[in-house]
């Protein structure tokens, strides 16, 4: 990455993008390691003991992550999220939840600060996140059946142990939480009509359930179509038992669309980037564990962050901040969007893109 000869457009103090997109979502991935083998997303036979993960001596320290947050934040980013692989495998993650806890946007105001979890480790670690700050956490399950979701995550892990996580979470204020479910026709889509009736019926309707359709992210997870059930299939199935009426987005450039229960127990959301992209105000921008800036989940490479923050001329935080801005000045990703007109098979060989254990979701 260079610096930019000219300071990016902005409106109210945010960059617009090639496509006239707000800079407003910052993802951080804290680690690229995971303790579950998901098969969408860290299949065994590719993530296995030879697989070489990145090294502790390439990885950002927090204090790095935190200077990039509050370059960003005073550029218009309103929304952290913590991903991973396994974010809380990273070891005192509560310090870096506690220095961004500690930013303010330009208007005074906190970010919004969350987290994407298996939920193998939350209920140890429920209040300690809450403790150093951290609003509220997003948790990924996959099936109430312990037979099918242990074979989902492919290290026998039990259903249980993730709804104590979330359990714990609640307990510890960390909401509103969300659940997110990836669905893959034939392995677990006879699932989601127990996981809503489950969360319908538990926590209050306060736990927001959102359906993921299955995406063809990375070059390891064999993704094919005949796999993905199209968020409207879905929707006609939960409807089709517990009716449902269309909810306005909450936010701008939000990934899910949200659906209420007509009885009143809370309500679910359809994430479809294949069916029906959301690329046209995706306002996201990625930063891998190790200091690389992606501007789209799909893209096939990264932007070497890591090295402006490290440079030995010691760049000052306007320098790198024209060098992101100049980055999101030019971008102009819509994968999902230009997918959704391709065959509807990936070809033999897929073109290198990220993974998303590296990026995080
Ligand atoms: P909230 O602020 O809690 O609504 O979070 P979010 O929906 O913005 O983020 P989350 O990480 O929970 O996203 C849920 C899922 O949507 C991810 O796991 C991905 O499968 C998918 N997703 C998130 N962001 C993108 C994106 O930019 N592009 C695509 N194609 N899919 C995305
Ligand atoms: N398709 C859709 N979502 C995925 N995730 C990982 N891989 C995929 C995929 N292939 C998302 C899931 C999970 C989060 C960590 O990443 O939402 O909950
Ligand atoms: Fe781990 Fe989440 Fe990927 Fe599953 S989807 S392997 S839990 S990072
Ligand atoms: Fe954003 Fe890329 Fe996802 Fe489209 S495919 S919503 S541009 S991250």
């Amino acid at each position: 990455m260079a610096r930019p000869s000219a300071a990016p457009a902005q409106v109210g103090g945010a960059w617009l993008d090639g496509l006239g997109r707000p800079l407003r979502d910052l993802r951080i991935s804290v680690t690229d390691r995971c303790n579950f083998r998901c098969s969408y997303c860290m299949p065994k036979e590719v993530f296995d003991k030879d697989y070489r993960f990145l090294p502790q001596g390439q990885l950002l320290s927090f204090e790095e992550m935190a200077r990039v947050a509050r370059i960003l934040v005073a550029h218009g980013v309103q929304k952290i999220r913590l991903t991973g692989g396994e974010p809380l495998l990273r070891k005192n993650l509560e310090r870096l939840v506690e220095m961004l806890a500690a930013l303010r946007t330009p208007e005074g105001r906190p970010v919004d600060l969350t987290l994407t979890t298996n939920g193998s480790l939350l209920a140890r670690k429920a209040r300690s996140l809450r403790d150093a700050g951290l609003q509220r956490v997003t948790v990924s399950l996959d099936a109430m059946d312990d037979t099918i979701f242990r074979r989902m995550n492919d290290v026998d892990f039990p259903v249980a142990d993730v709804l104590e996580g979330i359990a714990a979470a609640e307990a510890a204020g960390l909401g509103p939480i969300k659940v997110n479910m990836v669905v893959k026709r034939g392995t677990n889509d006879q699932e989601a009509l127990p996981m809503a009736r489950h969360f319908r019926e538990h926590h209050g309707g306060r736990v927001v359930l959102r359906f993921i359709e299955f995406m063809d992210v990375g070059a390891t997870n064999g993704w094919r179509m005949a796999e993905v059930v199209p968020s409207a299939e879905l929707r006609d199935r939960i409807a089709a038992i517990y009716p449902l009426h269309a909810l306005s987005p909450a936010q701008v450039g939000e990934t899910a669309e949200r659906w209420g229960y007509d009885d009143g127990h809370g309500e679910v959301g359809f994430i479809s980037s294949v069916t029906q992209a959301f690329c046209g105000d995706c306002n996201r921008l990625r930063l891998s564990t190790e200091g690389q800036l992606y501007l789209c989940l799909f893209a096939g490479q990264g932007h070497d962050l890591r090295s402006l923050l490290r440079d030995p001329a010691g760049l000052d935080d306007a320098a790198i901040a024209d060098s992101v801005g100049a980055l999101w000045q030019v971008r102009r990703d819509r994968y999902s969007e230009l997918r959704a007109r391709l065959p509807t098979e990936p070809g033999q060989a897929p073109r290198k893109r990220v993974e998303m254990s590296y990026i995080g979701g």
